[in-house]
Order: structure tokens, then sequence, then C-alpha cells
């Protein structure tokens, strides 16, 4: 590309534009925001630069997804090359060399025996796509009665129907209908009354997967086809596993035939301080769905890792037979391997999936410190996740986060991300301690201003 045309693109990109009434943004409130926007327009390292340019600490890591933290040279040098070696090429029943290499590098961090891989474009489509494994799975086998799924209130799965009928959030339900059939839920575990203020994780709750025996026994076991839980809930805000109970759901899977799922979206690549949560919670679940860090955010890709058994089951038809009747145009596309195979680089080379744990008693902390500030009802952290829980405004629920939000960014440039009530902290894993630092001292600030 010639210099000018490099330095138009840049411009554009850039620069504040002059109508924003067309793009319907997602998750968002249009009207609000088109009113006072908040528009990013570079980032490096640790930091976002704003339009106005104004550097931004990034305590997000951009959406959950930048885990080794933004502008990385060797992801921009993997897909640069790749854009101008190859721009696509099909993977169904035609392939090319990048989504092979991508899954053995792959297989190779997924827990034993998650040793197989399908390729999706977000976290959404993960889920769908696990989910239709699992369902497939039961029926390849002669299980076909196997049809119930069994999410959990307060869950975050996406989008897609499947996402939102095994999610638990009612407002990404209610607007849409009567979502899939045969689904139920378990309940959550969130229980700030017993278990507020906790370091790590949560002392009280195991019982709470009993729920799931619960509602085996109640649609018969063997109507049941997967379970699927986050083993740590980011978008409900940040809701942990309480001791011992990811252990149980397990162990209730394992007792029933049941599959159990773990969406793995935000806790994979590094952020509970092993490449996955699986591996820091010591519970393998059948099948694990990812995204956003498997790219570092840079290009849009999910993947789902099946366990050899589930993958072994679909490879015992006729050899010219297509296994699996799913697939997206863009699974395995050039541009996401290229873009993957280079984070993984950089995750290894960096020994990103250990700062976690590094770091980690002193996130633990320093977001402790922030007990004791006006309306913080609660404060959750696990790895490099943290959640200040505000007390809500009354009839406006929401509010109170967003004013401290609003505040952040604009005033005290540091990017944050709320969900009702509730601050939500995902750093890059490149932070320093002077990060951390950063990070609660701006937001005690903004909390106390915001009172
Ligand atoms: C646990 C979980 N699952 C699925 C998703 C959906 O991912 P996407 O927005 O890439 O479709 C998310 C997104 O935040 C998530 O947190």
């Amino acid at each position: 590309m010639t210099e000018s045309l490099h330095e138009h693109y840049a411009q554009v990109a850039t620069s504040q534009p002059d109508k924003m009434d067309a793009f319907w943004m997602p998750f968002s409130a249009n009207r609000q925001f088109k009113k006072k926007p908040r528009l990013l327009a570079s980032a490096k390292g640790m930091f976002y630069r704003s339009v106005d340019g104004r550097e931004i600490l990034d305590g997000t890591g951009g959406l959950w997804c930048c885990n080794a933290g933004h502008g990385r040279d060797r992801i921009t040098a993997a897909v640069s090359q790749q854009i101008e070696t190859m721009d696509f090429a099909p993977t169904f029943q035609m392939g090319h060399p990048l989504p092979f290499l991508l899954a053995e590098r792959l297989a190779a961090i997924a827990p034993d025996p998650l040793k197989h891989v399908f390729y999706t474009n977000s976290g959404s489509e993960s889920v769908d796509t696990a989910l239709k494994i699992a369902l497939a799975y039961h029926r390849v086998r002669g299980e076909g009665q196997r049809t119930r799924i069994i999410g959990r209130e307060k869950g975050y799965h996406g989008v897609g129907f499947g996402g939102i009928s095994v999610g638990g959030l009612p407002n990404n339900r209610k607007f849409f209908g009567p979502l899939l059939p045969g689904v139920d839920h378990m309940r959550h575990t969130l229980d700030i009354a017993r278990n507020g203020f906790s370091k790590g994780l949560p002392e009280h709750g195991i019982e709470l997967a009993e729920d799931l025996e619960r509602i085996a026994l109640l649609h018969d076991p063997s109507t049941i086809a997967a379970v699927i839980v986050e083993p740590i809930s980011g978008s409900a805000g940040v809701v942990l596993p309480p001791k011992g109970y990811l252990e149980r759901l397990r162990e209730l899977c394992t007792k029933h035939g049941i599959l159990l799922i773990f969406d793995e979206v935000i806790t994979g690549f590094g952020r509970v301080g092993k490449a996955f949560a699986a591996q820091r919670f010591g519970v393998t679940p059948d099948l694990i769905t990812c995204a956003k860090g498997l790219t570092n955010g840079s290009v849009p890709m999910g993947a789902v890792f099946a366990s050899n058994a589930i993958h072994d089951t679909f490879m015992n038809g006729p050899e010219g037979a297509i296994e699996l009747f799913h697939g997206y145009t863009y699974s395995g596309h050039p541009l996401a391997c290229a873009a993957a195979l280079a984070t993984l680089d950089v995750y290894a080379e960096e020994n990103l999936f250990e700062k976690a744990i590094e770091l980690g008693d002193y996130w633990e902390q320093k977001i402790h410190e922030l007990r004791g500030l006006p309306n913080v009802i609660d404060i959750r952290n696990f790895g490099l996740i943290g959640a200040i829980e505000l007390s809500s405004r009354p009839g406006a629920v929401g509010a109170r986060a967003y004013d401290v939000f609003t505040t952040c960014f604009h005033d005290k440039d540091l990017l944050i991300r709320v969900t009702g009530d509730v601050i939500a902290l995902s750093p890059p894993l490149i932070l320093e301690k002077n990060h951390i630092d950063r990070i609660f001292g701006i937001l005690a600030e903004a909390i106390r201003e915001t009172a």
C-alpha cells in the first residue's frame, strides 16, 4: 500500500466521524451515547488513545479480549503477512495450513483430554456450536432422547438463540419469544449476604450444585444432554463459583452421563492464571468454548474444544460421510488463524498465563482497599478479575455505576466496564503494580465523587 493510502485510512480511523446515526450500536444506549460519544482511536500496551488525544488506561482488556495488551507487533506482523499471502480460503472440503497448525498449538495448551478444536468467529457462535455438538453427540451414540440443556441464572453465553436460551440474564431473553425448548436453569451462586467481600472463591454455596441433581431428577437424567456454565461469570457482574461447587457439578454430570460445558470466553487464555479456568480449578469439562483472548481480540475468532471421546464418537461412520453438519464460512479464517498463532507466541514468550497468579495477591489486596467507600456493598476477585458492586440508587438500577464509568472515562482517563451497578475489571495481563495502583486510586476517587 502506498504511503498516502496508509495515511488516508489512518486519518479516517482516528477522527471524529461527521455522522453517527447509521451505526446501530450493540448493547448500547444509542441516543445517550451519540450525544456524548466515547471514541477510541488507537491503542498500545496498557493504553488506548481517544479521538481527542487523551491516553486512557485500559482496565478492561478492551472487553475481556486483549490479554496481551494492545498493538502487539508480532500479531500485527502475522496478520499483515497473511493478508498479503492469502486473504481467504474455504475450509469446507478444502483447507489451508494455518487452522491445522493452530489446532495443534491450541490442543497442546488445553486440558487433557480436550484435544480437538472446532473454529467459530465469536463467543456466541462457540456456545451454539458446543450445544449442537452436545446434542449431536448423544444422537450419534444412540441416546437421541438426551435433548435437554441446563444453564444457570445470571449466565451469559452470548446472543445466539442457543446462548440466550441457556443464559440467565432476563433482559437478554425477554424480548425474543419462547427460545429453545427443553432448557432449564440452575440457581446462580451470588450470595452477598453470606459471602460479601470474600477474597478469592467464596466459602458458602457448594450446596447450590445440588440444583443440578434436583433438575436432573425432575426431568429424568437420561433426557439431559448437557450443562453449560461459565466457571466465573463475567457479564452478570463477576459471579464466582463457591469452593467445591464446580467439582460437584462435574461429579453429578459424570454420574448421569451429562456433558459438562465450560464457557471460557472470558476466563480462557490466562485470565485466572492458567491457560483455562478448568486447569486452575482442576475440573475438566467435556467441552470448552472460547473466543476473545484467542486472537488477543485482534481478529474475530472463537473455538470449541471437544474431548477425544466426543470427537472420536463422530468419526465412526462411513469415511466419505460428513461427520458434523455444522460450520461457518469463516471457520479457520486465514487472518484469524495468523492472529491466533502470533497471540499464542506472545503468551508463551512472556509467560502471560502465569501473570494472574504472580499479581493475584497484589490485585486482591488493592481491590479490597476500596471496602468502606460510599455505596460499596461487595468486592469480588479471582485471578486478574475484579468486581466492585455498588448499591443501586432507588428506582435507577445501574445509574450509579454508569456515573462512575463516565467520570472515569471523561475526567480521569480510565476505562472500566459496568454492568448494572457492578464495576467489572479485567485488565491486560501485561499490567504492572503501578497500573494496579492507578486503576484503584482513580476508582476510589470516582466512587467518592459520584456518591
Ligand atoms: C461467557 C461468555 N460467553 C459468550 C460470550 C459471547 O461472546 P461474543 O460477544 O464474542 O459473541 C461472552 C461475551 O462476553 C461471554 O462472556
